[in-house]
Formats: structure tokens, C-alpha cells, sequence
């Protein structure tokens, strides 16, 4: 059992099953060789995707590390990837909405909100089974209409690398390990190259300085407790934001 093993292993002990099934079961078996007291948490997400070539370069990468992300998906973009959707949720990541046509939700009336929200879901629940599917409003745009509108977690983020600008993936992976603490949600884009060859890069950092990773909902639960619908989430706790 090599080092990365030995941290996934005792995340999955100290807190909650990360993954299920036998190679959970065999890693909480296995012998717990580190003392890691109460670990550093943080949930890695992505956004605009999926995108097959790169989200799939992504899921080889986090399974190879054992790590779980959480994924907010364009419903414009899901055809054509249903594969890599299922695979997602078979390896443990959470999914999310990330709206239909990548649109400012503050811009939007009632209705068209929720068309955005629900024909996104709709495909989801078509290629997964009902779930939650939480909203991740592009730009981080929301007000006090939408807030009320969303029947359920609104999720934004504490730590943007911005991946999208120069892609210089020295940089991004600088600016993470830099800003990033216990309890942070990191937003980075799966549609990226880049992107993907930085988020691995973090990962490795990150589990070198004893961090476990989960997804938003594990993070919320470790942390926050009971997700209400229509509230704002930075982070967990929601102090300490920069
Ligand atoms: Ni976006």
C-alpha cells in the first residue's frame, strides 16, 4: 500500500465511505500506518462540462488518485456524453446543474429559471435516476429572486485559480496551493486541458499535505449539516472567506 493509498484510506475511516463497494471495503480493512489526527478538507468542482476528451482524461486521473470531485454540467453539452455521466456517478462524484444554456440566472424570469434547472435535471434523472442535482449559477451570479426560486443549494466556491484565462497550468496550480484551506470549494473547468493536467497537480499537492478530498454534499455533511434549499454556499465553515 503506497503512501496516497494509506491517506484515501484513512479519509474513508475518519469520515464517510468514499467510495462504495469491495475497493472501499478493502481500503478501510487495510492498516491504518499514518496518524493523520482530524484532516484538512476540501472539495475539488468543475464546471461547464462535460466535455469527452478532457472530463474523460479527468475521471482516469481522479480514479487513479481515489478522489472524489463534483461535477456542474451545461445540459446543452450532456449529449453525447451519457457515458461519461454514468461514470461519474460510478465512481463517486457528485453531479450537479450547472443550468441548460450556461445563462446568468439573474437575468432570467420565473419561468425560464426553471426551465433552465429542470430540463438540465430532467436529463440527468433520464441518464442517472432521480438525485438532487444542485445548482451551481454561472459566474457565481445570484440575487434574492433566485435564492428563493432554487429548491436547493445554491454552490459557489471559496478558491478560483480563474483556469480559464491564460491556462498556464504553473500558475493556476500556484494560485490554488497558495489560497487554499481546510474547508475550501475549489472552482476549476474540465473543459480544459490545461485545467485537467493542473487539477491533478493539486490533487498530488494536496495529498501530500494531508488533505482529503470529498464532494460538496460530504463536505456540507461533515461540516455543515443539513443543506437548505435556496441558500448560499462559499465554503464549509463559511468563515475565513478572502
Ligand atoms: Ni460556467
Amino acid at each position: 500500500m503506497n503512501w496516497r493509498r494509506v491517506i484515501a484510506a484513512v479519509c474513508a475511516l475518519s469520515l464517510i465511505p468514499l467510495f462504495s463497494g469491495e475497493e472501499g471495503i478493502r481500503q478501510a480493512a487495510g492498516p491504518a500506518q499514518v496518524e493523520v489526527g482530524s484532516p484538512p478538507l476540501v472539495a475539488l468542482t468543475f464546471d461547464d462540462g462535460p466535455r469527452n476528451k478532457t472530463t474523460g482524461a479527468l475521471l482516469d486521473g481522479l480514479a487513479l488518485r481515489e478522489v472524489p470531485a463534483t461535477f456542474f454540467l451545461v445540459g446543452s453539452r450532456i449529449a453525447g456524453s451519457e457515458e461519461l455521466i454514468r461514470r461519474m456517478a460510478a465512481e463517486g462524484h457528485q453531479i450537479g446543474v450547472h443550468t441548460y444554456d450556461h445563462v446568468i440566472v439573474t437575468d432570467l424570469s420565473r419561468e425560464d429559471f426553471d426551465l433552465q434547472v429542470g430540463k438540465t435535471r430532467a436529463q440527468l434523472i433520464d441518464i442517472l435516476g432521480e438525485g438532487e442535482y444542485w445548482l451551481r449559477p454561472p459566474y457565481g451570479i445570484v440575487d434574492q429572486s433566485v435564492e428563493q426560486w432554487c429548491d436547493c443549494p445554491l454552490i459557489l466556491w471559496s478558491v478560483d485559480p480563474e483556469d480559464w484565462k491564460d491556462k498556464d497550468v504553473d500558475r493556476i496550480v500556484a494560485s490554488v496551493l497558495e489560497h487554499v484551506k481546510d474547508g475550501d470549494i475549489i472552482l476549476m473547468h474540465d473543459i480544459f486541458q490545461t485545467s485537467v493536467e493542473a487539477a491533478l497537480r493539486i490533487v498530488d499537492a494536496l495529498l501530500d499535505r494531508g488533505y482529503c478530498f470529498l464532494t460538496v454534499e460530504q463536505l456540507m455533511a461533515q461540516r455543515q449539516g443539513e443543506p437548505r434549499r435556496g441558500e448560499v454556499y462559499r465554503r464549509f465553515p463559511p468563515e475565513n472567506l478572502e
